[in-house]
């Protein structure tokens, strides 16, 4: 049995699997309106710990380069496919992918965003339907339809591989200024105005 107050799971029993492994379900963080929300993988050590998405490493990387292009990370919102610790960090099966998708549609269709940044390879994939090559279309915008509107998804790479690699640290933080440009000013904070990003 599943149980969601707002975007918020409370209870869920869905993955046997990752019932096991997780300490607590990793809700989204962040803005109810924010214009921009960020869509991850699936919580990792640090986050099943602290309960918040983006926490461990990749936090750092992801938070530093929002800082650097002027965005707070309380003023977006960030959140993932699955809400529930993988055992050893490992990729979400289909299935649970498929098992966590109506939490993430509710939580789109809430915060209904300007843009959704995908991080990685499994949720670029996971929300556009596609196989995506993120090196090579990372940057890229691409309309979908999802969870009942046309929604904005910019195809980004995840934080984590820009650890060690200098050539994905240079496409994500490109993407990640691409990203930028859909926060709208303060003081022209209409989500439904025309956009100030381009595709
Ligand atoms: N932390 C998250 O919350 N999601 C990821 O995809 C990776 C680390």
């Amino acid at each position: 049995m599943e149980n969601m107050r707002g975007s918020k799971v409370i209870s869920c029993e869905l993955c046997p699997v990752l019932v096991e492994s997780r300490s607590r379900i990793v809700n989204g963080d962040g803005k109810m309106d924010a214009e921009i929300l960020f869509v991850g993988e699936g919580p990792g050590r640090e986050e099943d710990i602290s309960g918040k998405p983006f926490r461990g490493r990749s936090g750092t990387v992801l938070d530093k380069s929002l800082r650097e292009n002027g965005i707070l990370r309380e003023n977006v919102r960030i959140t993932n496919c699955v809400r529930c610790r993988p055992p050893n960090n490992r990729n979400p099966s289909k299935r649970e992918l498929s098992n966590c998708k109506n939490h993430l549609d509710t939580e789109i269709a809430l915060i209904n965003p300007r843009l959704i940044v995908a991080l990685g390879r499994v949720p670029s994939e996971h929300l556009l339907g596609r196989k995506v090559i993120v090196t090579k279309e990372a940057g890229k915008i691409e309309v979908k339809n999802i969870a009942g509107l046309d929604r904005k998804v910019l195809i980004c790479i995840h934080p984590a591989a820009t650890l060690y690699n200098p050539n994905q640290k240079i496409i994500f933080e490109s993407a990640i200024s691409k990203a930028a440009n859909w926060i709208a000013p303060e003081g022209q904070k209409n989500k439904n105005s025309s956009n100030r990003g381009s595709a």
